[in-house]
């Protein structure tokens, strides 16, 4: 167990919202409280999974003191490397921590392919989140035109390869495989498709790392993606803009299995099952949920 009661060995599932640039302060305020409303109302059990949301950089304090408490996790869309300096228009990493976000998601694929970021960019910008604290959510995906030359999986390797820093560990690094032509336009990779790219990632992670699926995830398709035993939550866009929706997503994930080991299924335990699995640090982010 961690600090924050979390079984290590348990890959617990994280639902996260993207809000993107959407949201007034009223709609914000609505929205958040609209979550926090259903966390109450679901008691200590929650979801079943962990909560975040993304607003936008301007909802963030806002947002932040709706859902302090509750459970909800809050994050940052993107960040500046640096910690501070001449970068008009940038939020940095300490920024974010200041705002009481835990997380921050980077390597968006609006970022690379709106903003010309690249793995080396992005691999600076997760250093940056772990000096502050941040868990960093990477993203990686193929575009329509990879998937159909049959690279995917070769484009998301070399990006994993390229962003993501040695130091990586399950505490500091959640992985989201979010397949370029399914994001936003209710188009999603088969359970085939998810279920061998998420394989594919892992053996490129350290052990125990979660890993997101994004694209199109809704209340319709949330329980057959999220009940794929490699996927470990969901990024969700548009419809993590409407209370119920992201609800209901977060309500579809099945609730964490231990290994057989601890549920007295495995063998004798030897010397190498007593380790801790992930050999993950046990800092506790401020204000995390779950
Ligand atoms: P979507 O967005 O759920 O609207 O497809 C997902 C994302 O961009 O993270």
């Amino acid at each position: 167990m961690d600090p924050r009661g979390r079984n290590m060995a348990v890959r617990t599932k994280l639902v996260a919202g993207n809000w993107k640039m959407n949201g007034l302060r009223e709609d914000g305020v609505a929205l958040a409280r609209a979550l926090v409303h259903r966390m109450v109302a679901a008691g200590a059990g929650g979801p079943g999974c962990e909560l975040l949301v993304c607003p936008p950089a301007t909802l963030l304090t806002t947002v932040g003191g709706l859902i302090a408490g509750s459970g909800i996790a809050l994050g940052g869309q993107d960040c500046h490397a640096a910690a501070k300096g001449a970068f008009t228009g940038d939020i940095s990493p300490e920024m974010l921590a200041d705002a009481g976000c835990t997380h921050v998601i980077l390597g968006h694929s609006e970022r690379r392919h709106g903003h010309g970021e690249d793995d080396t960019a992005v691999h600076g910008k997760i250093l940056g989140a772990w000096r502050a604290g941040l868990t960093a959510i990477l993203c990686v995906g193929e575009t329509r035109a990879q998937r159909e030359a049959g690279t995917a999986v070769d484009i998301v390797a070399s990006q994993l390869a390229g962003s993501m820093p040695s130091q990586a560990e399950p505490d500091n690094l959640v992985v989201a495989y979010e397949p370029v032509w399914a994001i936003g336009t209710g188009l999603t990779a088969t359970l085939e498709d998810i279920a061998a790219m998420h394989a594919a990632i892992r053996t490129r992670l350290p052990a125990q790392t979660r890993i997101l699926y994004g694209g199109s995830v809704n209340p319709q398709n949330a329980a057959s993606i999220l009940g794929l035993g490699e996927v470990d939550g969901a990024l969700v866009g548009g419809a993590s803009l409407d209370g119920e929706s992201f609800w209901t997503i977060a309500r579809n994930c099945p609730s964490p299995q231990p290994p057989p080991r601890e549920r007295g299924e495995g063998g004798p335990l030897g010397a190498s099952a007593m380790r801790h699995p992930t050999g993950a640090r046990t800092r506790a982010p401020k204000g995390a949920g779950g």
